[in-house]
């Protein structure tokens, strides 16, 4: 599933990032550039992220 559009990012882009190490929004726009564009995909990026290092 798309977290975001603009740039093309998945659930799992943004799982492989945090299992690089990213652990902020911060982390997965440089890693990412996610939130780069319209901004609109930075709770779900953030949700898909803390859901993951809970599961870690
Ligand atoms: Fe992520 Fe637009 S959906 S920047």
């Amino acid at each position: 599933m798309f977290v975001c559009i603009c740039e093309n990012i998945t659930c799992s882009d943004v799982r492989d990032a945090v299992d690089q190490g990213a652990r902020s929004v911060r982390d997965l726009n440089k890693e990412l550039a996610v939130g780069s564009q319209c901004g609109k995909c930075v709770c779900a990026a953030r949700k898909v992220m803390q859901e993951h290092i809970a599961e870690s």
